[in-house]
């Protein structure tokens, strides 16, 4: 069975059991600050776990885009060299919010594996939670166990503890027993040896766990107490592509069809044969594993960049490139081909791959350039540390520095130091990275408390769309505290009029007021787990009094011409340039814009004048705001707007509307495109190989612009003498300066030349050679220019020139070559030696050499001590 099919059997199997199928959500998330990537399937209903959403359906199904490079779920290291973990991998998964428990998960879990994909059961273990002794003091999940005793022998279940058994999502956040599904896949002789069971999780890799089946119960709060969920709900997850390797008859995930199609592209570009050397398996495992991480994130609008979620990103394809360079010999980018493989095999269950391709080449095509660039660099850099290594051991914080400013892998070093016969400081090194390490921790640690709960009210209006004023109660609250900022205080209401920061909106600001006149000023709001939080420098007085929250409108109002302005500056870069324009990102503040979107050249200065009269066009024509909620999805796409991939969207969405430009949308607009007065591009760039990014500002901030433009302007004129035409003014003294800078030049040929007449009448007659030194008013070039004219025809010269200019003395010595051989002189040494006499040095050639001194006052003397070399 074929990767595709085993895919949409098993969401074939949970829809014939009641499921919604529902799609994957974004692997890069981009509203929960506690979580960078979707690390599990259950991420996306984190919020109806804990009650404070309600499920869309009570049973749900799909296979959701993970990734576990960071946090509590990192298997990173384990790439590659083993042959089951991966950086990005498919979750399969069917859930149960608050519906059936565990005896539907366990027995459905057991009739898919066995009776659908015919999975032989002598090969299957499952495991138990067996309760914990710690402070959580859990009980042994008897209810899995007996569930399983119906349909296992005894010798198949296997009791785990907290590690195995307990699953929880982070630090924080829904949690539960566990009871997890393993395979054995090792051949029926060595089965016969040992019992599968005494392999099971112990990393052995023919004995893997394929499903886990989580029993949410608890929410893990901040203090690392459990509470009990208000409801229980089912969670599990399956690794697709080890399901594969089992139905494919296969030992390792990378010989089913997900990875060979990527594995027969990389022998194809290496000449490397996958199957025969440890280290190049290693490199092409990785490789294949890690362009899917890349792919799929940048498919999902995040690019790699030097920060959060983007950096990560940036590491992994480093990762890759560097095995590739180092065991597979890659000096070239190569892991950008691979994107196309992604397109074709992947394409069908995830179109984004399809459809975003040209961007996933052209981006990893141009990390990878600049990575290797970096590599080259790096080992330039890491000669001269060889060099100048006394003894055999490199010290680790010289290694450090080459990793932390030049990004140059540190394991590189080590394998390039070792192949030279030196090793390096790895203790030095460690102290090195840790030191940076809690440097950082400790500039950004931030401790939260639990929430303090006021009112058990979980549904939360936003009503900032209609009003900027509002009567609010506080529903919980709890305190911040960080290194940098200080201690401050995260609210949540029952309904608030504050816009929280999202689809690159900048969230609202402005202040509580309370009916005794306190005030509080509220300095961000963001949505975390769909929960829209006020951050506040100090707590309400009376934290249980209603109290009137009054957005900062001024604020809201500038923020709001600036987003309404970059859908007219969408609609328009889509007009003049093309249909191939998609926004890749975007930034909306309260003085400015930007935009990022997909196009392959630079805009050309008309190009950007079309797009700034386009918009303007528009914000004249005075165009009213057009909005509809709660549009079915289908709906709204029909009627012309542009879904964007990696956004997370309901099944019925907001359209924005002005004129033709329509969007889905969540944002604050003005209420008509008069509103934004003006519209000024301020730069345009690139940001990534085939993304541009257009920066404008519009309202006051283009005002602002404008006046200081005139300002500017006014005072060239008033400096230009009043000139009516400062344009006219200026290139009128240009071309008078080009005409006087004509003239200086011939005045200055015509005094070198009466000078070179004059000094030549002054030769001096000494050992049969034509002396002369002199101290002139020339610069160096000047007196390079004049020896050389004055040496022209002759033999017998022997020059020594001085100058002095600005404070620093030069010496210049023209010797003609015949009396160079004759005398066997050498200028070179001659300005060398006359050179300490104004506290300089300097060299060149055997007929012409310059020297530099900083002290003028000896000029005289050296002058003087030129004509000694003539004997
Ligand atoms: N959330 C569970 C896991 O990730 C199913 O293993």
């Amino acid at each position: 069975m074929n990767s595709k099919d085993i895919r949409k059997q098993f969401l074939a199997f949970f829809k014939s059991k009641e499921h919604h199928i529902v799609p994957s959500a974004p692997m890069v998330i981009k509203d929960d600050p506690t979580l960078l990537f979707t690390n599990a399937g259950m991420n996306q209903f984190k919020a109806q776990f804990l009650g404070i959403d309600q499920p869309k359906a009570p049973r749900v199904a799909d296979t959701q885009k993970c990734l576990r490079v960071s946090g509590k779920h990192n298997d990173l290291e384990e790439v590659g060299k083993d042959t089951y973990h991966h950086t990005m991998f498919e979750m399969l998964g069917n859930w149960s919010f608050g519906d059936y428990f565990k005896e539907e998960a366990i027995t459905w879990a057991w009739e898919l594996l066995t009776e659908v994909f015919k999975i032989d059961k002598d090969r299957l273990y499952v495991s138990v939670f067996e309760g914990s002794t710690d402070a959580d003091a859990l009980e042994k999940d008897h209810e899995a166990y007996a569930l399983w005793r119906n349909i296992v022998p005894e010798d198949r279940i296997i009791m785990g503890n907290k590690k195995d058994n307990f699953w929880e999502m982070g630090d924080q956040g829904p949690c539960g027993p566990c009871s997890e599904i393993h395979v054995d896949l090792r051949p029926d002789g060595e089965r016969a040896k040992t019992p599968g069971a005494s392999l099971v999780n112990a990393d052995h890799p023919l004995v893997v766990e394929l499903w886990n089946l989580v029993f949410m119960q608890y929410n893990r709060k901040a203090n690392g107490s459990l509470e009990p969920l208000p409801a229980k709900h089912v969670d599990t997850g399956m690794g697709f592509e080890r399901l594969c390797m089992v139905l494919q008859n296969v030992t390792s995930n990378y010989d089913t069809d997900v990875f060979t199609p990527l594995i027969r592209e990389m022998e194809t570009i290496t000449n490397a044969v996958y199957g025969k050397k440890a280290e190049t398996d290693i490199a092409i495992r990785v490789i294949v594993d890690h362009i899917r991480a890349v792919a799929f994130s940048i498919a999902d609008g995040q690019l790699p960049s030097n920060t959060g979620a983007g950096y990560v990103i940036r590491r992994i394809l480093r990762r890759a490139v560097r095995y590739g360079f180092t065991f597979l010999d890659t000096k070239e980018p190569f892991m950008f081909r691979l994107a196309q493989v992604l397109a074709r095999t992947m394409g069908e269950a995830f179109p984004e791959l399809k459809e975003q391709k040209q961007l996933i080449e052209n981006v990893v095509k141009e990390e990878e350039q600049s990575f290797l660039k970096t590599l080259d660099q790096g080992l330039v850099l890491l000669d001269v540390m060889i060099a100048n290594t006394k003894g055999k051991v490199v010290d680790g914080a010289k290694a450090f520095e080459l990793y932390d400013t030049f990004g140059f892998p540190i394991d590189l070093t080590a394998l390039i130091l070792g192949e030279k016969g030196y090793t390096l400081d790895e203790a030095g090194f460690n102290t090195a990275m840790q030191a940076q390490k809690d440097r950082s921790k400790s500039a950004s640690a931030v401790s939260k408390q639990d929430w303090v709960v006021l009112l058990d009210d979980k549904e939360q209006e936003f009503v900032g769309y209609d009003v900027l004023e509002a009567r609010v109660n506080l529903v919980k609250y709890r305190e911040v505290t960080s290194k940098k900022g200080g201690t401050q205080y995260q609210l949540v209401f029952n309904l608030t009029p504050f816009y929280p920061e999202g689809g690159g909106q900048i969230g609202d600001k402005g202040y509580l007021e309370a009916s005794n006149g306190d005030v509080v000023y509220i300095t961000d709001t963001k949505r975390e787990n769909n929960e829209i939080v006020h951050y506040a420098k100090n707590l309400p007085k009376k934290p249980d009094a209603s109290l009137n929250a009054v957005v900062d409108a001024k604020h809201r109002a500038l923020t709001e011409a600036n987003h309404t302005a970059t859908h007219l500056l969408h609609q328009a870069l889509r007009e003049v340039l093309g249909g191939h324009v998609e926004q890749k990102g975007s930034s909306v503040q309260a003085n400015y814009l930007r935009f990022d979107f997909s196009h392959f050249s630079k805009m050309t200065p008309a190009e950007l004048q079309q797009v700034e009269d386009f918009v303007n066009a528009r914000i004249h024509g005075r165009l009213p705001l057009e909005e509809r909620r709660n549009v079915p999805m289908q709906e709204a796409l029909a009627s012309g707007a542009m879904a964007l991939f990696g956004e997370k969207y309901g099944d019925t969405v907001r359209t924005i509307q002005f004129g033709k430009s329509v969007e889905l949308c969540g944002g604050t607009h003005v209420k008509n495109t008069g509103d934004i007065w003006h519209f000024k591009i301020k730069s345009e760039g690139a940001v990534a190989a085939g993304i541009r990014r257009v920066e404008a500002i519009t309202s006051d901030a283009a005002k602002t612009f404008f006046l200081e433009s005139q300002e500017a302007l006014d005072q060239v004129r008033e400096v230009l003498g009043r000139a009516q035409d400062p344009v006219k003014a200026v290139a009128g003294l240009q071309e008078e300066n080009a005409a006087l800078k004509k003239q200086l030049a011939q005045l200055l040929k015509d005094k070198a030349k009466n000078l070179k007449s004059e000094l030549m009448n002054h030769l001096e007659e000494v050992n049969g050679a034509r002396f002369l030194a002199r101290k002139l008013d020339l610069d160096a070039a000047s007196i390079k220019d004049l020896c050389f004219e004055m040496g022209q025809g002759r033999q017998d010269l022997f020059l020594l020139f001085a100058t002095e200019q600005n404070g620093k003395a030069l010496l210049s010595c023209y010797i003609s070559k015949k009396l160079v051989a004759a005398k066997a002189l050498h200028a070179g040494t001659i300005v060398r030696e006359l050179g300490k006499h104004i506290q300089g040095g300097g060299g060149g050639q055997p007929f012409f050499a310059t020297a530099g001194g900083k002290r003028p006052e000896g000029i005289p003397e050296a002058l003087e001590r030129a004509r000694t070399y003539l004997g």
